[in-house]
């Protein structure tokens, strides 16, 4: 009881200071008691793009108010992590080849899904965050149907395999594949960025 009170004092402070403004910058220190279960996943809306260029900014533009804008257009549902203050994120995407870089697959079976770009806040990594993101993902996918979901592990991240793998993932094929995306600035520069993944499946 104490512990819950404690916890829901601390993320009602983390919120009503970020809402004012104060934007201070977030250390381990601030989640050192943080819990699968204290965090809320949910949709993201409006109200909260300015939290989250403040709290998880992206480096030339902000992606946050793009996935708002895919998400309206019923593209993709983009669910947030908080704990107080926005802490993690992933996407749900309801068709894989939507996605840019994916349109070079082929042959997927209907009713597969795409689970795109799990990150979470430095300060908050190793305590399940991830995890309960991946969930959630998981769960919004099966409520619209879907029977399967891809996942994309990038060569230069090899311990993501691992992790798929154990959440019961497969590699699609023995392909390695070029990840491309090109993207415009706030400034109208075009930036191009490529990596090689893999790409893996699970059946939800
Ligand atoms: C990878 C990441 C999302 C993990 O977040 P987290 O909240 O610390 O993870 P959790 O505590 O919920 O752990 C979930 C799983 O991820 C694994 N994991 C944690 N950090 C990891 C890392 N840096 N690389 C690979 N796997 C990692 C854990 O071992 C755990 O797997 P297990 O249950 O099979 O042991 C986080 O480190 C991050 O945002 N990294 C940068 C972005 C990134 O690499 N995203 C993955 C794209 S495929």
């Amino acid at each position: 009881m104490k512990k819950y009170l404690y916890t829901a004092a601390r993320r009602i402070l983390y919120s009503l200071r970020a809402r004012r403004g104060y934007f201070r910058p977030i250390g381990p220190l601030v989640f050192k008691h943080i819990t699968p279960d204290d965090v809320v996943v949910k949709k993201v809306c409006e109200q909260d793009i300015k939290l989250l260029d403040n709290f998880l900014p992206s480096k030339h533009f902000s992606k946050h108010s793009d996935r708002l804008q895919a998400q309206t257009n019923g593209k993709m549902e983009y669910l947030i992590a908080w704990y107080g203050v926005p802490i993690g994120y992933i996407l749900a995407v309801w068709n894989p080849t939507d996605a840019e870089p994916l349109k070079q697959l082929r042959n997927l079976k209907e009713g597969t899904s795409y689970l795109e770009d799990l990150y979470v806040h430095p300060a908050a990594r190793g305590k399940g965050v991830a995890k309960r993101l991946w969930d959630a993902g998981d769960q919004r996918l099966r409520e619209k149907g879907y029977t399967a979901v891809l996942g994309t592990v990038m060569l230069t991240n090899p311990e993501m395999e691992g992790t798929h793998i154990r959440r019961g993932y497969r590699l699609l094929d023995d392909n390695i594949y070029d990840y491309e995306t090109v993207f415009t600035d706030k400034n109208g520069v075009i930036h191009k960025w490529s990596t090689k993944v893999k790409y893996f499946i699970r059946d939800l």
